[in-house]
């Protein structure tokens, strides 16, 4: 006997339902008939329950916010989120390892990403970072190997230190990144613990037309903490899930201090570092860090997958007054995240609530699949019978038309550019590595070494030597560490 409810069971298609307990079968011992259409509706719509999981940050968190101006940026960019002191922009920020599938553990020797989604009044900009300032790569042609050469082995579907290290042994490019990534920092103690930053540079342009270069840096004020491979081993993986779930339902919201480097379009032609080589940072001596604001997330999500799983972050998500820059490795991913969008969620991905912009949206693309959802869903029925080309003869009555005032100025080529594949293999991989690496304490440094000692164990011997090699160049130390604790090790 079924209980009841003051609220009927349905089909999807709305209908009550009497039994949904039981198919409908030929007897006791009979077969199922063909007429099983509500088990037919269950199983089918059960088979279609998972997204393609993202081929990299599969596993995360999310959670709501809020971004609160606290100085104005108006000389530097027309972004209106970022004109008036004390203003307010809502948030959805989503957390992640990077290798690991969506089963995989929150305690990954691992980057995290860091993306924020700002819901401005003029459109959605998404901030898509990380917890490093810097990447292996600076060209995005090796990214589908970096990544096949960091996850699961191809035969023993395990993870393969070995591969790991032979490709950062053919690519010294990586070894900035890979210092951060053996260091005490490797691993943080939870997305409360760690700093955010955008990596690449990014612009920002002002109503005279005038381009800044920026880097965002988002800092904790919950404090870095980390945890070392043996204390990670212990926690449960899905610890660093937990954590943001209980500290924002106990209302002790996590913060972050928002912050940016400048650098003018001359000091960009006049400095000794590429300030587009997503490799490198800009030292704060040079480009100091300047306070903007402060993001607090404050609201967890009602629903994991329709939130954080169907969150569509891309680094082409801009907004008139902010920019990209030259960085290959931006101009990349412009192109690669919506690809994954249209592949993993569909065509109409900024139509969900989580990805839709707070602000009227205007525009001549139509139909796909599950265009037009109804209001309650935050989007307005496929744009109705509202005329669906441009340009047409109806913008006196309201059809949208292009605003010339927010047109980004003029991107400059800096050099006499020959166009043909670019190798950056003379470029400096080693002295900023070698920089961070004596900014260690002694025991960070130990720590630093016996992390790559335990991973690069098992990898042959020549890549270990092509590996050594590059840690002094880096710093001397540095290789004598590494030997030090392989010996150890091996
Ligand atoms: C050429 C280089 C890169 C390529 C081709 C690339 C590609 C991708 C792809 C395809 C996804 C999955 C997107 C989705 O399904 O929604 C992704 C996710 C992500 N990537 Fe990258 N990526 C690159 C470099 C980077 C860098 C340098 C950063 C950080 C500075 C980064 C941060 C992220 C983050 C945070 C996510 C997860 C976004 C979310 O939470 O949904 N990626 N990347």
């Amino acid at each position: 006997m079924e209980k009841t409810s003051k609220c009927p069971l349905t089909t999807t298609n709305g209908a009550p339902i009497a039994n949904d307990q039981a198919s409908i079968s030929a007897g006791e011992r009979g077969s199922l008939t063909f007429d099983n259409w509500r088990m037919f509706e269950k199983l089918a719509h059960f088979n279609r329950e998972r997204l393609p999981e993202r081929v990299v940050h599969a596993r995360g968190s999310g959670a709501y916010g809020t971004f609160t101006l606290t100085k104005e940026m108006s000389s530097h960019t027309i972004a209106k989120f970022l004109q008036c002191e004390g203003s307010k922009t809502d948030v959805f920020v989503r957390f992640s390892t990077v290798g690991g599938g969506q089963d995989s553990s929150d305690y990954a020797r691992d980057p995290r990403g860091f993306a924020v989604k700002f819901y401005t009044e003029e459109g959605n900009w998404d901030m898509v970072g990380n917890n490093t300032p810097v990447f292996f790569l600076r060209d995005p042609i090796k990214f589908p190997d970096f990544v096949h050469s960091q996850k699961k082995n191809p035969a023993t579907n395990t993870p393969d230190p070995a591969a790991m290290f032979e490709f950062w042994a053919n690519n010294p490019q990586s070894l900035h990144q890979m210092t951060i990534l053996m260091s005490d920092r490797g691993i943080p103690l939870s997305y409360r613990h760690m700093h955010g930053f955008s990596s690449h540079t990014l612009s920002f342009w002002n109503h005279k037309g005038e381009r800044t270069w920026v880097k965002w840096h988002f800092k904790t004020n919950q404090g870095i903490k980390n945890v070392t491979n043996t204390e990670a081993a212990k926690l449960p993986p899905f610890g660093a899930q937990q954590d943001l779930v209980d500290a924002i339902n106990n209302g002790d919201f996590p913060s972050w201090s928002v912050k940016v480097q400048l650098m003018t379009e001359v000091e960009a032609r006049e400095y000794n570092i590429n300030p587009f080589d997503l490799t490198k940072v800009w030292p704060h001596a040079d480009f100091e860090l300047i306070e903007i604001g402060q993001l607090e997330l404050n609201r967890n999500v009602d629903n994991y997958f329709a939130e954080t799983e169907q969150a569509a972050f891309s680094p082409g998500n801009l907004v008139p007054g902010i920019g990209a820059s030259p960085d290959k490795m931006l101009q990349a991913r412009l192109m690669a995240y919506p690809d994954a969008h249209r592949y993993r969620v569909g065509a109409n991905v900024n139509q969900l609530p989580v990805n839709s912009p707070r602000c009227p949206v205007h525009h001549y693309q139509r139909d796909g699949a599950m265009a037009g959802m109804p209001p309650a869903f935050g989007t307005d029925n496929n744009q109705g019978g509202g005329v669906n080309f441009y340009p047409n003869d109806r913008i006196n009555e309201g059809a949208p038309a292009p605003r010339p005032e927010v047109a980004e100025p003029a991107m400059p080529v800096e050099e006499d550019a020959w166009i043909k594949p670019y190798d950056t293999i003379d470029e400096d991989n080693f002295t900023q590595a070698g920089a961070l690496y004596r900014l260690m304490s002694d025991e960070q440094k130990n720590q630093l070494a016996e992390n790559i000692a335990e991973a690069l164990v098992h990898a042959t011997s020549d890549v270990q030597e092509r590996m050594l090699a590059q840690f002094a160049a880096a710093d001397a130390d540095y290789r004598v560490r590494v030997s030090r604790a392989l010996a150890a090790t091996g």
